[in-house]
């Protein structure tokens, strides 16, 4: 199968989107977020070509992408007036809220669970693909099961060329980690499973009266995740990650003398990291054997370039990686907990 990549500018565009979809087909298509692989929420057939292209654990359920308040409704079978007021705030966002699902999704598009997860993405070409549809759209993020997910169509292309017959090219996404998952099953608690752009603080100072949690699971080692995507290897570079954390100079000097071992190791090391610290590391490393995140503490600019970075070495002779980690604040919190999945636990505190 060839695969295109198109940027849809007229309405043409996504009327042939649209057409693939309500035929059954699949097409990925930018987010703020990430990229989604996307397929016909209401077409079993449709949602299991997903698990196929992504090479997907069946148990790991998909998302519903609707273009608005009014198509959440219609996927959920009860809309609990503080989850409403929570898509009201956020959504369209960076925002996935976990609901009892309506009868018609199919099992496969919630692995068999009784609740279904709903995001609105902050997107006018994905609002206008999913309206065009007419349908809500069942998206994973669109890369193969394991690796980082997608920020541009080339990455898309990367992973799945010859899988599905369209990417809609929207560009860099513009946060760079995925939704913030909220489980909204719980009367008046809202509990994150998956951190992201939109933070706890963010839903506390909205919603003082509303009780934010974080899942056990994202604290404690031993916990099982409630979302099921969220206990695998994920996010994972081709070889081997080591993450640093701590303060800046700290951080600077186990790179320095990391990067130092391996090399005398015989080994070939990259090092991510903030301007600040590639610059006093400038004298010990290659450039090409460098990626830059941007200022550090700037945390909006790595999490945009952080999926990225950890294809950037793919297709070099890197044998390793060893990447700056950043503090837990904000998106700092998502940022951590992606390369915490990307390195399989492998991080540092100095
Ligand atoms: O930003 C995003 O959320 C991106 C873009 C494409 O929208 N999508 C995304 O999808 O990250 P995916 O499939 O890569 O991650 C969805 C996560 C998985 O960990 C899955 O287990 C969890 O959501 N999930 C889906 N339905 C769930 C449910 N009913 N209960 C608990 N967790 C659920
Ligand atoms: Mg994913």
């Amino acid at each position: 199968m060839d695969t295109e990549i198109l940027r849809p500018t007229s309405q043409a565009d996504f009327a042939r989107a649209a057409d693939l979809i309500r035929s059954g087909a699949l097409v990925a298509f930018p987010t703020e977020t990430v990229y989604g692989l996307g397929a016909n929420g209401l077409d079993a057939a449709a949602c299991a070509r997903i698990y196929e292209a992504k090479g997907r654990p069946s148990d790991n359920p998909l998302i519903l992408h609707v273009s608005d308040l009014a198509m959440a409704n219609q996927v959920t079978s009860y809309m609990p007036p503080f989850a409403a007021h929570l898509l009201t705030a956020f959504a369209p966002g960076p925002l996935t809220v976990i609901l009892p699902k309506a009868a018609h999704i199919p099992d496969i598009v919630t692995g068999g669970l009784p609740t279904v997860g709903v995001r609105c993405p902050d997107h006018t070409a994905a609002r206008r693909f999913i309206r065009t549809a007419g349908v809500p759209i069942a998206a994973p993020s669109a890369n193969t099961s394991g690796r980082p997910s997608p920020t541009t169509a080339a990455m898309v292309h990367a992973d799945m060329a010859g899988r599905i017959p369209l990417i809609l090219d929207g560009g860099s996404c513009r946060l760079g980690v995925e939704s913030t998952i909220v489980d909204c099953t719980e009367e008046g608690i809202v509990t994150i499973l998956r951190p992201g752009a939109i933070t706890c603080e963010m839903i506390a100072a909205e919603f003082p009266t509303i009780e934010v949690r974080m899942d056990a699971a994202l604290t404690e080692a031993d916990e099982t995740p409630r979302a099921p995507g969220m206990k695998y290897t994920h996010y994972a570079p081709r070889v081997p990650l080591t993450v640093y954390a701590g303060v800046g100079d700290a951080v600077t000097a186990a790179l320095r003398a990391e990067f130092m071992r391996r090399t005398a190791a015989g080994e070939r090391p990259a090092v991510i990291a903030s301007n600040e610290t590639l610059t006093d590391l400038g004298e010990i490393i290659p450039s090409e054997h460098m990626y830059n995140c941007g200022a550090r503490g700037n945390h909006s600019a790595f999490a945009a370039s952080l999926y990225d970075a950890l294809r950037h070495f793919d297709e070099s002779d890197i044998t390793s990686l060893l990447a700056e980690g950043t503090g837990p604040d904000g998106l700092g919190l998502a940022i951590m907990n992606r390369l915490r999945k990307a390195s399989g636990g492998d991080v540092r505190f100095v």
